[in-house]
């Protein structure tokens, strides 16, 4: 008997972005960091997965995404690789990982394809991380930019407010992203930047463009999982839209169950052995 993971016939590849880029359709992308909210997003059909490093935001609680390692960046995406048959999943690579020398940036990304199983990993940065990159790319991993509201840099913006709104910020948004699409990656991600620019940076590069906050003339769209769902709190930017309210009805069930252990209503006759 094989032990080899059973993947569908229909997996998404990084050529399949490529082709819905060539193609004009949309890509739609959500973050995922559990076995089995990643089960259900590739049940509905997502395109691509992010084990974002937002993990260190959604589910340990920090306020920025700098403490998360790279061991628990393969804690959570390996356990959504167990759960994924069709989509395309992309690992973040984490603060500290690849910043200092192309060589670490080489293990970090290997050891993340060797103990995931993921599909590509994904950098935050430009100019400054192309080495790093290329040397990643040379090895046969494939690598999706980041560009705009980088939030390992956080320190140095001093601020989440909207990127690239100056035109000599722009100018090198612009630069860097051609930069990454020549030194090989296969896909790019900007975040928080106005949507005029991400629509010139869209039509700019062939590499399919996908945006977070930065308008719907780009090439795919990409949110945080928690926040879609209405589970985060204190956290409503102009670009998130809700579609849900899981929170408030997670929190209605809980009550709900409280209330049936304290009154003895849970368990009944038919919930017992
Ligand atoms: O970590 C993350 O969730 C991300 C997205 C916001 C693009 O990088």
């Amino acid at each position: 008997m094989s032990t080899a993971k059973q993947v569908s016939a229909n997996k998404v590849t990084t050529r399949t972005l490529a082709q819905m880029k060539a193609e004009n359709k949309k890509i739609a992308m959500l973050t995922a960091y559990d076995y089995s909210l990643a089960r259900l997003l590739d049940q509905a059909g997502i395109d691509a997965i992010l084990v974002g490093d937002s993990a260190a935001n959604v589910m340990a609680g920090h306020p920025t995404t700098l403490p998360i390692s790279l061991d628990q960046m393969i804690y959570h995406a390996s356990s959504v690789t167990r759960a994924v048959k069709h989509a395309l999943v992309v690992v973040d690579m984490p603060f500290g990982s690849y910043q200092g020398d192309p060589l670490e940036a080489l293990r970090s990304a290997i050891r993340i394809m060797k103990e995931t199983g993921a599909d590509a990993v994904k950098m935050e940065g430009g100019a400054e991380a192309v080495e790093s990159i290329r040397k990643i790319i040379s090895a046969g991993i494939p690598v999706m930019g980041h560009l705009g509201l980088t939030p390992q840099s956080i320190n140095q913006f001093g601020t989440y407010a909207v990127r690239a709104t100056e035109q000599k910020e722009a100018a090198k948004l612009l630069g860097d992203a051609r930069l990454l699409e020549s030194t090989g990656c296969f896909s790019l991600v900007l975040e928080k930047i106005p949507a005029a620019l991400a629509k010139e940076t869209s039509r700019t590069l062939s590499i399919p463009v996908i945006g977070i906050g930065a308008g719907s003339d780009i090439d795919g769209q990409v949110l945080v999982l928690q926040d879609m769902l209405g589970i985060t709190q204190g956290f409503s930017p102009r670009f998130l839209r809700r579609y849900l309210d899981l929170g408030e009805q997670i929190v209605h069930a809980v009550e709900h169950y409280i209330r049936d252990v304290k009154s003895s209503d849970f368990p009944d006759e038919k919930e017992q052995y």
